[in-house]
């Protein structure tokens, strides 16, 4: 299978699906800070909400005024219009609760599944230019909307969180995507972030070495700690780069960036400096942690956010 299609916006401009059928994993924080790690660079970045919840739009304050994403996939709107600044320098294309209606409309249209790559290349063909687009999915990764987003990407985010049951849920996610993959012809790249790691606790320290014996370079060597910050972000209406730029979040998503940066220019690789060195979580008896002054960014430490 092509990895994506020639002449595509994802063949263009680099696109990246946020997901995974399990809620509450930390797909829409993920996307929203990465966006606002790689905006903070002065990178152009379109956030595009394509959960019928709406967690990201309403995570970064705004109110979908009408346009949104489901006037764009119904073709009563262009992408250009709907776009809405956001905090952070981010672009976002805002969701609400009506785009669950685009479910029930697609039984009538043909190809529903390739609206938004096809209102993206719209707005390419007029000169509408971002350098990173990211989709934060819903978790209903057979739906419509997530086939939206498969078929509109260059890669697939496949977001882990580091808890119980999380590479079983990983391994079934990948069926899902392996699916909807073989339905649609194509194969975006799959990549993998870990998220809300708490490098306190073996079980977590154990899982990170588990998700990277299965899936070695595709598992980003940044992952995302938790943090309280993470939390309170999305009643504050920022990302946490404005919120709180020194907090280790910011920390964890700036070099989360910098690796998205990194995959994105052929021939670049990453110093050994900025990559997280996996013996730091292999299996030491859990221990009341020395909590180190500074950790390097996206390596975990014991230090409160
Ligand atoms: N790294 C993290 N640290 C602390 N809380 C987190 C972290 N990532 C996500 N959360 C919290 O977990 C909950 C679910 O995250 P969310 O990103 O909305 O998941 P999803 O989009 O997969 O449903 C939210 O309350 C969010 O604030
Ligand atoms: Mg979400």
């Amino acid at each position: 299978m092509e990895p994506f299609m020639e002449e595509t916006y994802a063949a263009r401009v680099p696109v990246y699906a946020f997901v995974n059928q399990k809620g509450g994993c930390g797909k829409t924080t993920t996307a929203v800070h990465l966006a606002g790690a790689l905006a903070a660079r002065g990178e152009r970045v379109l956030l595009v909400d394509l959960d019928p919840q709406a967690h990201a739009t309403m995570g970064l304050g705004c109110s979908p005024d009408r346009p949104t994403v489901t006037d764009v996939l119904l073709g009563d709107a262009l992408l250009s219009e709907a776009v809405a600044p956001a905090p952070g320098g981010i672009t976002l294309l805002p969701s609400e609760p009506r785009l669950a209606e685009f479910e029930e409309i697609s039984g009538r249209l043909i190809h529903p599944e390739r609206r938004l790559a096809r209102a993206l290349d719209e707005a390419y063909s007029a000169g509408v230019r971002f350098d990173h687009v990211l989709l934060d999915c819903s978790p209903r990764a057979d739906g419509v909307l997530c086939a939206n987003a498969l078929y509109a990407s260059s890669h697939t985010l496949l977001i882990v969180e580091t808890g119980a049951f999380a590479l079983q849920g990983a391994i079934q996610a990948l069926k899902v995507l392996d699916e909807v993959a073989e339905n649609q012809g194509r194969a975006p790249a799959l990549r993998v972030v870990g998220t809300m790691f708490d490098r306190r606790t073996r079980f977590a320290r154990e899982l990170l070495v588990a998700l990277h014996a299965r899936f070695g370079e595709a598992l980003f060597d940044t992952v995302i700690r938790t943090s309280v910050r993470l939390r309170e972000a999305p009643a504050l209406g920022l990302p946490v780069q404005e919120l709180d730029p020194k907090c280790r979040a910011a920390a964890d998503f700036a070099a989360l960036a910098e690796e998205i940066m990194a995959l994105e220019t052929p021939g670049r690789t990453l110093s050994p400096s900025e990559r997280t060195d996996l013996k730091e979580y292999e299996l030491r008896p859990p221990s009341p942690e020395r909590a180190p002054s500074a950790s390097p960014a996206g390596r975990p430490s014991a230090q409160p956010s």
